[in-house]
């Protein structure tokens, strides 16, 4: 009795926390009247005054304010802290500005039904999260694509051979911590799962700073692949792997502090250019 008893107690405890969850706010909501993307639009990102603060009065982010052309590759550097993350979060919509706006090729994200904004924003963060299913629920994600879809992303993606020579090939079940696949695979499985949605803008958070410099290798050329004609936001911490980018934006206690190829921001002898120095030094 004293035994089940605890049981049944912890039981209460989990239920209670589920019920937590449950009768927590949603913020966020689909728009009463929403708006298209224009169809003819490629991907264009503007931040409008924008603010935001987790906490009452403590802005992460303030006045923000840049537009990134379309098919543009912009990267974002800044200290631990600075807001980069934030400026992700905002363009999925996890979070809304407390002031200011951010358009989608002229549209306020706000305007626009969430299923739409994911599609049209991909989002390839430090660990891709996998789910246990086969290769193919990892990739479609629930929604509707022919499996010949699926294998043309693999493909574009570089994870095509790999899954091939799984014993099941795309049908092998995939264990939710990923124990059967490694780092570099999971992220070119992502890069798949953003490829077959081809979104207008790609969101990079850290994409490959998990990785060893051979896989990154790999990783990063089938995300060069990836980001041709679409416009792209890298987040970095190693700052030799942006110098390829069109234009950096320098980010400093939630400020934007300075903007310009690797080049300029180096002339110029700014934050950039110290956190340059300081990664040439090494840890
Ligand atoms: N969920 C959160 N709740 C409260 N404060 C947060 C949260 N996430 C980030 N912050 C704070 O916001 C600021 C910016 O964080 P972040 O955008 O994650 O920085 P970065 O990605 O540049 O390292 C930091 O001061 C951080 O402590
Ligand atoms: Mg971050």
């Amino acid at each position: 009795m004293a035994e089940k008893f605890t049981v049944i107690q912890s039981g209460f405890t989990a239920l209670e926390r589920i019920q937590g969850i449950l009768a927590e706010p949603i913020e966020i909501r689909d728009p009463v009247a929403p708006r298209s993307l224009p169809a003819d639009g490629r991907g264009e990102i503007r931040f409008e005054g924008v603010w935001f603060a987790y906490k009452p009065n403590e802005f992460a982010l303030q006045d923000v304010n840049f537009v990134v052309a379309p098919g543009e590759k912009v990267a974002l550097v800044g200290p631990t802290g600075s807001g980069k993350s934030t400026i992700a979060r905002l363009l999925c919509r996890l979070y809304e500005p407390t002031r200011g706006r951010i358009l989608i090729d002229g549209v306020d994200i706000r305007d626009l039904p969430q299923a739409e904004l994911r599609r049209h924003v991909g989002t390839i963060l430090q660990d891709a999260f996998l789910f246990s299913g086969n290769v193919i629920d990892n990739i479609a994600l629930g929604d509707d694509y022919r499996f010949e879809e699926v294998v043309a992303a693999s493909q574009q993606t570089e994870i095509a051979p790999f899954i091939e020579q799984l014993a099941e090939g795309y049908f092998t079940q995939i264990r939710a911590r990923g124990t059967n696949i490694s780092g570099g695979q999971r992220q070119l499985l992502a890069l798949a799962r953003a490829a077959i949605r081809k979104p207008r803008i790609l969101l990079l958070d850290e994409a490959t700073s998990s990785l060893d410099t051979a896989t990154e290798f790999v990783v990063q050329r089938a995300l060069t692949e990836l980001l041709r004609d679409r416009t792209a936001v890298t987040i970095a911490h190693r700052l030799s792997t942006i110098r390829n980018v069109d234009r950096i934006l320098v980010l400093r206690r939630g400020r934007l502090v300075e903007e310009g190829t690797h080049a300029e921001l180096l002339a110029l002898g700014g934050l950039f250019a110290r956190l340059y120095e300081l990664e040439q030094i090494g840890p």
